[in-house]
């Protein structure tokens, strides 16, 4: 499965254009194209992160970590996915960096998305869908999830995501209509976001087959 990651975070160098800022998630995928980046970091101005354990990376290869803030939009952002639907729909947060990562998503023109084909599904649900919570509401956001779709939340116990939340991974779920689940499950009060990028899909997926496949 390694050796289908790199090929596709390495086929995503092909979308980096010279003195881009570059958006970056968050994942063992990931790692790769961060990997691939720092083997030509003149190529690029800098990177704006997702996550503590890509800035550092990032860093070890002497890449410049912005502030999102000061760059503004993004021309290109490449992360990595637990799911992808054929819509590119995906479902992510297994790292419990969901919450930047969407941030970053929404702020970039194009969304290159790195999976190996295991991650390719028809129906997204099957790998339990991660919700990021304020931590004195976890308890009250799992009733209102259980209520509102009938799965099973569990408390992702011991990890705190960068931004001092918790995280709820929901098992069960049979994701119909992407888009109202996401809506609805961000309205809850306690939830900080949720791991379906439904509203804001990838743009392209690439899939590390043997020869790497761009949907
Ligand atoms: C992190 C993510 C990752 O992109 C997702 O979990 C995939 O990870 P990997 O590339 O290690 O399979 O959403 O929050």
């Amino acid at each position: 499965m390694s050796e289908a990651k790199r090929r596709a975070a390495e086929k995503a160098m092909d979308f980096v254009e010279d003195g881009m800022i570059v958006g970056v998630g968050t994942g063992s995928t990931v790692a790769y194209f961060i990997d691939a980046l720092g083997r030509e970091p003149e190529r690029v101005r800098g990177a704006v992160s997702s996550s503590e354990q890509s800035t550092e990376r990032l860093r070890a290869h002497g890449i410049e970590v912005l502030d999102l803030n000061a760059t503004g939009p993004l021309a290109l952002y490449v992360d990595g996915a637990d799911e992808c639907d054929p819509a590119k729909r995906l479902i992510k947060g297994g790292g419990a960096a969901l919450t930047r990562e969407k941030i970053i998503a929404q702020a970039s023109q194009r969304f290159v998305c790195i999976i190996d084909p295991s991650k390719q599904v028809d129906v997204l649900g099957r790998f339990p869908l991660p919700v990021e919570v304020v931590p004195m509401a976890r308890s009250l956001v799992a009733r209102d999830i259980v209520a509102l779709t009938g799965a099973q939340p569990v408390w992702r116990e011991g990890v705190v995501t960068d931004n001092g939340n918790w995280i709820l991974d929901v098992h069960g779920l049979r994701i119909i209509d992407p888009v109202a689940m996401e809506t609805a499950i961000n309205q809850l009060p306690g939830v900080v976001s949720v791991g379906l990028f439904a509203r804001r899909p990838a743009d392209v997926v690439i899939v590390g087959e043997d020869t790497p496949r761009i949907l």
